[in-house]
């Protein structure tokens, strides 16, 4: 019989972790439901100790998201294991991932109140895994135990750990490459030495959680599950902690496409891939690179004619899987002026928006509006049309913003641009006005010259804001076909230890550039008004690593 490899998605808690990728609750439901029907067995939907908003997203996923397992992280502290079980209460299928780290360098690094000598500290590690295991059993027979940096423990050690681990009641071990170190042939080798230590192998999970430092997650994981590993930790696009995780696409499709070589199988259906890494790029302001493999928009393009022939004549020639296999739909139909009412509703099922009859006149009027300004429309234009109307369905930036300023809670925005003006000439600087409504119920109006009329608006926005953040990136790209074609705007801001990233779509990409910059301005917001008094989100998921 075929093994299953339980796959664990980790995006919602290690991918949110990389800089700049903060999600909010509602993004992070949104996506859970995504990977409930993806078919991931697990999602690690958060670390609750380490901030409110975490806390209510594991609490949010456990109580809507169906099918898959929701699962909590905590170190071994005590205040954290209560968190987690407190976060997951009333759910039915959950779990408690507890972790403590092993490795030499670690220990030292993090554990002075343990121990004087390295045996000593050793062995209180021992104890402390052991005891938050046996607490976490008190929430949920299903209890996940992680040796954090275990690609770099002394291969002793970490035997002992694990049987004892094994021994308190953990079902699943988790062996991380935390820092992305191990060769393939070393991470297989370590992953079979722990299986072969425990009394009885089959009464455990072994799995990975692979850093990508060294662009050998994937690799690494791999390997794992050569050498035993039946659990897989990984995240959709492989966005986490630095150079991130293991790439669930990846894994995934090699264990589909190279099944002869590894003989087991997952739940995935890796139709939905495509989309869950939409919706992940978009909630996390991390766009896909072109030649990502699997998900990218190039993955499935030839474009040297000798590939384009051979594909033509034969696919198998140069592709080892299609793009419908993985959701990639090359058959978009392209909808303009000519296209009726049907053909607009059924696309916008498609996308999973549902609308009912009392706004369809409203939405057909619209598109036609937006036909006669653009020739062919692309599902992002319809996204886009969508939103500015305040729907949510499951489109990946759905429900995000509505058009009566609020977020997709109800919760007011704080800042909302009103009106601007541009005014550009030869040989002068541009100069632009704005009009902003703040969170005081205050209405701004500013004017301001800069090299360019983006920059001149950014300025306004800054007097008009009164907020003190820096603007650490900009980037502007072409969306949809042809010269008429939409721009996404993705603009960065940073304050403190956090980055808020703001997006825009439109044809007029000066006014993308505003939107993005006011709506990066109204995630800062956000987060604070969320934090209240704690620090924010990524201030806090830190202290909270550092801090044992
Ligand atoms: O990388 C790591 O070691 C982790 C643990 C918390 C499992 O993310
Ligand atoms: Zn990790």
């Amino acid at each position: 019989m075929t093994d299953h490899v339980t796959i664990f998605d980790t995006t919602l808690r290690d991918g949110e972790q990389a800089p700049g990728a903060s999600m909010t609750v509602d993004e992070k439901v949104r996506i859970a439901q995504q990977l409930a029907t993806l078919g991931v067995d697990v999602i690690e939907a958060g670390f609750p100790v380490s901030s409110p908003a975490q806390t209510e997203a594991v609490q949010r996923i456990v109580a809507e998201v169906e099918g898959p397992v929701t699962c909590a992280l905590a170190r071994t502290i005590e205040d954290d294991l209560l968190a987690a079980g407190e976060a997951l209460e009333g759910g039915t299928d959950t779990r408690v991932h507890t972790f403590i780290a092993t490795s030499d360098v670690h220990i030292e690094a993090k554990f002075d109140k343990l121990g004087d000598t390295m045996a000593e500290k050793r062995r209180a590690i021992i104890e402390r895994a052991q005891t938050a295991i046996e607490h976490a059993l008190t929430y949920t027979d299903n209890v996940e135990f992680s040796a954090e940096d275990a690609g770099r423990t002394d291969p002793g050690f970490l035997r002992e750990v694990v049987q004892a681990a094994a021994e308190a009641g953990a079902t699943t071990i988790n062996i991380p490459d935390t820092t992305g170190y191990c060769a393939p042939s070393e991470y297989a080798d370590l992953l079979s030495d722990v299986r072969e230590s425990l009394p009885d192998p089959e009464a455990v999970i072994l799995s990975t959680h692979c850093h990508d430092d060294l662009g050998l997650a994937t690799a690494n994981t791999l390997a794992g599950v050569k050498a035993g590993a039946r659990q897989v930790e990984c995240t959709i696009n492989g966005i986490g902690e630095r150079a991130g995780n293991a790439a669930l696409e990846e894994i995934v499709m090699a264990l589909v496409v190279r099944s002869d070589e590894f003989n087991v199988e997952t739940s995935i259906n890796p139709k939905h891939l495509t989309r869950a890494s939409q919706m992940v790029s978009a909630a996390s302001g991390f766009p896909v690179q072109p030649n990502k493999a699997i998900v990218g928009s190039n993955a499935f393009s030839h474009e040297a004619g000798i590939h384009q022939h051979g594909v033509l004549k034969e696919r198998s020639t140069y592709e080892i899987m299609s793009a419908e296999d993985v959701g990639q739909d090359t058959e978009q139909i392209r909808l303009g002026r000519h296209s009726g009412r049907h053909g607009l509703f059924n696309r916008l099922e498609t996308l999973g928006y549902e609308v009912p009859d009392g706004h369809r006149s409203e939405i057909y009027q619209r598109f036609l509006d937006l036909a006669d300004r653009k020739k062919e429309i692309f599902d992002e234009d319809l996204e886009r049309m969508m939103e500015e109307f305040g729907y949510g369905g499951d489109s990946p930036l759905g429900g995000e913003r509505r058009m009566d300023g609020a977020t997709a809670d109800g919760e007011p925005l704080a800042y909302r641009l009103d009106h601007f003006s541009v005014h550009l000439e030869t040989n002068a600087e541009p100069a632009v006005g704005i009009r902003l409504q703040r969170y005081d119920g205050t209405v701004r109006e500013e004017e301001a010259t800069g090299d360019g009329p983006v920059e001149a608006l950014y300025r306004a926005i800054d007097h008009a804001v009164d907020q003190p953040h820096t603007l650490v990136d900009y980037s502007i790209r072409s969306i949809s076909e042809g010269a008429d074609a939409q721009g996404e705007v993705e603009v960065r801001i940073r304050y403190g230890e956090n980055y808020f990233t703001g997006r825009a779509r439109g044809t007029d990409v000066v006014r993308a550039s505003a939107e993005a910059y006011v709506d990066a301005l109204n995630r800062l917001a956000a987060a604070q008004s969320d934090a209240e008094s704690v620090e924010f989100v990524r201030d806090s998921i830190m202290n909270a690593y550092n801090g044992e």
